[in-house]
């Protein structure tokens, strides 16, 4: 049995019969592999998953019988009969009723909606998040800053449309109107990025193979899509939300990219051009370098012959140590008050 290590799943390790006999939907922010233990107490459970890193893991640790796992922006082809739901609430809100809102239709009608959380995560909000969906709700139980919350359906349930959930924004680039479209929790659902700004209006002319990693709703991508209509153009980010809306993004100002699921490079062919990113360094809740400098020591291996990347970083993240090992050459090519961008080749 996976051991329960986040303070969320020590709480549900102790609430585990809770979920006896039930055919479960899991969804949200899914921490570890803890949640493939309630296989044992449930009937069945489903993880519907839309962090391709923690996807790869589940998926690794073998779930065998009773287990389904998605990937995916919004589940698709389940059958609607699940009865309860446990929602580990992800970071932003607004995903989190996203996520209600993408999986009730799949309930029946008299169905338990569990919600865990940390409190820093937003958990003493599940009363609002409830109450488009319960008349009443409680909560079970409490440990290390962390709470369970349980309520049961008593509203019909309307059918999702993830159209009203799509939020577009127009930036004005290179004197045209881009349209950004993002779904919940993507990064800079509501404006460009200072850094992405810097790095937008400093990259050289680019040819060939482009990767935007990170791509977020797309920006990044969309502008060298249209700026360099001859480029061979790849996005991809660990967050099928933010997948979906950098494909809009692209539909949307009539632009061509092949959009792809990746956990940092995990998913790239070799032979890039360039690689050029607005890297993480957040996993979830926590603040996290590691996958941003494994990546830079795995680029190389990944770039074509002359092959080149573009990184732009908040001016206090350590990364040139990193580029020196990993590169022949780097240099900042511009910054300001906040950022740096790098070209390492
Ligand atoms: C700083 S944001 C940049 C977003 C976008 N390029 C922009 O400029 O607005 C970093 C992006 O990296 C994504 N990300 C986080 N961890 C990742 C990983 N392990 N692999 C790929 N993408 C990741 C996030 O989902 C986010 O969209």
């Amino acid at each position: 049995m996976p051991y329960a290590e986040s303070p969320v799943a020590q709480l549900l390790e102790r609430n585990l019969s809770l979920f006896a006999g039930k055919r479960l939907l899991i969804a949200g922010y899914l921490e570890d592999n803890f949640v493939l233990s309630l296989r044992h107490e449930a009937r069945s459970i489903t993880l519907f998953c839309n962090d391709y890193h923690r996807y790869l893991a589940l998926q690794a640790a073998a779930p065998g019988a009773g287990v389904t796992l998605q990937f995916g922006h919004q589940p698709q082809g389940l059958s609607a009969d699940y009865d309860a739901l446990l929602l580990l609430l992800p970071k932003a809100k607004r995903e989190s009723q996203y996520l209600l809102a993408c999986l009730a239709p799949w309930l029946t009608p008299e169905a338990e909606l569990f919600l865990a959380g940390e409190n820093r995560g937003g958990i003493n909000g599940a009363d609002k998040l409830l109450a488009p969906y319960c008349q009443q709700f409680n909560k079970l139980d409490s440990a290390r800053r962390c709470s369970l919350v349980h309520g049961q359906l008593s509203h019909a349930v309307a059918p999702f449309n993830i159209d009203a959930w799509v939020q577009h924004y127009q930036l004005q680039i290179d004197g045209q109107p881009l349209t950004v479209c993002a779904l919940p929790g993507v990064f800079s659902a509501d404006g460009l990025d200072e850094g992405s700004a810097l790095l937008l209006e400093h990259v050289p002319a680019l040819h060939g193979r482009v990767l935007d990693l990170g791509c977020g709703a797309g920006v990044i991508g969309a502008v060298l899509a249209r700026r360099y209509p001859a480029i061979r153009l790849q996005l991809c980010d660990i967050n099928a939300l933010a997948l979906e809306s950098s494909r809009r993004t692209l539909a949307c100002n009539g632009l061509q990219g092949d959009v792809l699921a990746s956990d940092m490079l995990s998913d790239v062919a070799a032979g890039l051009d360039y690689l050029i990113t607005n890297p993480p360094f957040h996993a979830g809740l926590n603040t996290l370098y590691a996958p941003t400098e494994q990546m830079i020591t795995a680029a190389p291996s990944l770039l074509a012959r002359g092959g080149k990347m573009l990184l732009v970083a908040n001016a206090f993240l350590r990364y040139p140590p990193y580029l020196d090992r990993a590169f022949k050459q780097q240099q900042i090519i511009a910054e300001n008050r906040k950022f740096r961008l790098y070209l390492a080749q």
